[in-house]
């Protein structure tokens, strides 16, 4: 079993989307070990986007992420992170995510993509021990 981080992204959560993302999650049958709502301070949304510092986005980005409250979850179950980036879709709303996935179903722009999931079991860790220190 493996355990990830989810957001609901400022875009989502002020669209009312966060019972449709823990639905999702849940009727897939993974579960929730932890949810919060939380304020992103810029010292959290760099350290949890650093890796794309420097590219042209990284900037709009932690504006975006830092507008407004976020939903932090970790989610466990078999293939977690897998199952999770799958139910999100492909980075781009439009180019990329399927019609059925989250972003599929209700994006349009790539920076406006409403919901972060780990990308590897060693990003999860990184980014569980910065959203969720405690446990
Ligand atoms: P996350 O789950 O948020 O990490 O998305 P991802 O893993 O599908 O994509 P990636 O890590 O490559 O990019 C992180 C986030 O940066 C994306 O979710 C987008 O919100 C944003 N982003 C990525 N590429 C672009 C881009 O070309 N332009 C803009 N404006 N934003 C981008
Ligand atoms: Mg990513």
């Amino acid at each position: 079993s493996e355990r990830t981080l989810v957001l609901v992204k400022p875009d989502g959560v002020e669209r009312g989307l966060v019972g449709e993302v823990i639905s999702r999650i849940e009727r897939k049958g993974l579960k929730l070990v932890a949810l919060e709502l939380k304020n992103v301070d810029r010292q959290l949304a760099e350290q949890h986007y650093a890796e794309h510092d420097g590219k042209p986005f990284f900037g709009s980005l932690i504006e975006f992420i830092t507008s407004g409250p976020v939903v932090a979850a970790c989610v466990e179950g078999p293939r977690a992170i897998s199952a999770f980036r799958q139910l999100a879709g492909g980075t781009d709303p439009v180019d990329k995510a399927a019609p059925g996935s989250i972003r599929g179903d209700f994006g349009l722009e790539v920076q406006y993509n409403l919901v972060h999931g780990s990308d590897s079991v060693e990003s999860a860790e990184r980014e569980l021990k910065l959203w969720f220190p405690e446990i």
